[in-house]
């Protein structure tokens, strides 16, 4: 199967909104207390959007420059800085599974021998809705999904 040009499109979206999403969690740091569990949720962007890197390589796509991507990720910080962290909490427990739906697509779309990594980017979601799971269930262990993911190496490119 060949890659279309919406998955391309979508890879390269996926990519950058990872990275985005990096900045706008650790710009977060500044509103709350929980400042090592938005840290470690930060790094699982990074973790995920170097998963996929090397597909970016293979199709030769060029993400924007980080700092434009920052910009963007920053401006989604305003509507949750505000909230409390058990507001926040549910909001990522209600939020992130429609972007797994997302993920699912994407993968779906992809050739076939793209998907180990992006099945890579897709679990990091599943850490983090686990992470917030458990955070409203005032799991002590609720760091562990997102510390799992981390520890996990990024697959080998097939
Ligand atoms: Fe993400």
């Amino acid at each position: 199967m060949s890659a279309s040009k919406k998955y391309l499109d979508t890879l390269l979206q996926y990519y950058e909104e990872e990275i985005s999403g990096e900045a706008y969690l650790y710009d977060l740091i500044n509103h709350f207390a929980e400042k090592e569990k938005l840290t470690l949720l930060a790094k699982v962007e990074r973790h995920a959007a170097i998963a996929v890197a090397p597909l970016l390589t293979k199709y030769k796509l060029v993400p924007r420059a980080e700092d434009k991507l920052t910009e963007e990720g920053l401006e989604h910080v305003a509507p949750h800085a505000a909230m409390e962290w058990r507001v926040f909490g549910q909001y990522m427990a209600d939020r992130y599974p429609r972007y797994l739906d997302d993920f699912a697509e994407l993968e779906n779309m992809a050739p076939h021998e793209d998907r180990t990594l992006l099945q890579f980017l897709t679990s990091h979601e599943v850490a983090a809705i686990e992470f917030a799971r458990r955070e409203l269930e005032n799991d002590p262990e609720s760091c562990a999904p997102l510390s799992q993911y981390l520890a996990t190496p990024h697959p080998l490119q097939t």
